[in-house]
């Protein structure tokens, strides 16, 4: 078999929907999986632009750049994709260059159905969701006995001396640990939708950072790369204040006790949009956390927006679960790109309505 013969008979055999796109993101080829997903045929796609036949719930155009300019494939996980016309199923979206054709990606999806008839019978997130409801009723029961084994150890602790003194502190510290962690659960649980209003960015990030540089990140240098120029974005200030001061405590907790670098950037990119059923959502104000660090751990690396996924040891693994759903309240996206001494966490925000005021 020649290898294009061979190549051929691969692509007509993919079990996933694949498009190639040229360097113009027009479709150019499409495999019968894809034209069965769409429920068109190859004629009715090849030559349209992608953007037309294909709505996947994430910014797509940041996605090929990232994949023309680096040559190097690029996942997405959970993503509504629908033709316009059905109602969105969501996939697994990879995106790929083709080595021997310049300009060129690839998309397969893999739909979360089909990943389901494989055997992965529920998602992480359904798994989660559940784990956290379990979690959130659990944590408010364990609270109450807690309280009362603190004070029994408090009270015991006033009638012994040294040694049998520094168990019952042991007792107090470690129940207030526990308690520490129960707050952070329930917290997740009760996330109230957020309440927007138009802000600037930048004193949002001054805010996290004096509070980060005055806790946990005192071994950091922290370094300020603003563009000052950026209009007044649109969030629940408190909510985004939790958001940056979680990607600089990670960052600090990464670099451990020798420190290191963290840079705070911030720019205007207007190409970033979400496209939707019902139309595009700009989203250009971009805030970039990125530290010198050791880099995500690879065996976590693609879960690490998942709740109860931690590479620490007493990591709770809701840090970056958190900092997601706050995202995608705000109708924002959050993205990671790390490798050893380089890790970036990309923020994307709307800018505020004009009649919000600031
Ligand atoms: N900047 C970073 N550099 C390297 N690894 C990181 C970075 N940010 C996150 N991680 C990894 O991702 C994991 C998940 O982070 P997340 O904030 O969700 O949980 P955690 O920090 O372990 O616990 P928690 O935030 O609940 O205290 C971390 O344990 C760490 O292994
Ligand atoms: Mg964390």
């Amino acid at each position: 078999m020649s290898p294009t013969a061979f190549g051929d008979a691969i692509w007509v055999s993919l079990p996933v929907p694949a498009f190639l796109l040229d360097p113009g993101d027009v479709i150019s080829e499409v495999n019968p999986a894809a034209e069965q997903f769409l429920n068109t045929s190859a004629r009715g796609l090849r030559g349209a632009p992608v953007f037309d036949k294909l709505m996947i719930d994430a910014p797509l155009d940041d996605a090929f750049r990232r994949v023309r300019a680096d040559q190097s494939s690029l996942s997405m996980s959970n993503v509504d994709v629908s033709s316009g016309q059905s109602k969105p199923a969501q996939c697994n979206v990879q995106i790929a260059p083709v080595s021997a054709m310049p300009g060129f990606v690839m998309i397969l999806l893999e739909p979360r159905s089909l990943a389901d008839r494989l055997g992965r019978a529920h998602s992480v997130k359904t798994a989660a969701k559940s784990a956290i409801g379990m979690s959130e009723m659990l944590a408010h029961e364990i609270k109450n006995p807690l309280a009362g084994i603190t004070g029994a150890a408090q009270l015991l602790s006033m009638n012994l001396s040294g040694e049998d003194q520094e168990m019952t502190d042991l007792i107090v510290n470690e129940a207030r640990r526990i308690l520490a962690l129960l707050d952070q659960v329930e917290q997740f649980g009760n996330l109230r939708p957020p309440e927007k209003k138009a802000i600037n960015l930048h004193d949002l990030l001054d805010r996290a950072r004096k509070s980060t540089q005055l806790g946990f990140a005192a071994h950091m240098k922290i370094v300020e790369d603003y563009d000052p120029s950026l209009p007044p974005t649109y969030v629940d200030g408190d909510q985004m204040l939790q958001v940056f001061q979680n990607l600089l405590k990670n960052a600090s907790e990464a670099a451990g006790e020798g420190g290191g670098t963290i840079r705070i950037h911030t720019f205007y990119d207007m190409s970033l949009r979400l496209r939707r059923k019902d139309g595009t959502a700009a989203l250009p104000l971009q805030v970039e956390i990125i530290d010198d660090g050791p880099g995500l751990p690879p065996e976590i690396a693609s879960d690490v927006f998942e709740p109860f996924v931690s590479g620490r040891e007493n990591g709770t693994g809701l840090g970056l679960a958190l900092v997601s759903k706050i995202i995608s309240d705000h109708d924002g996206w959050i993205s990671v790109d790390s490798a050893p001494e380089r890790t970036i966490f990309r923020i994307s925000l709307p800018v505020a309505p004009k009649e919000s005021g600031e």
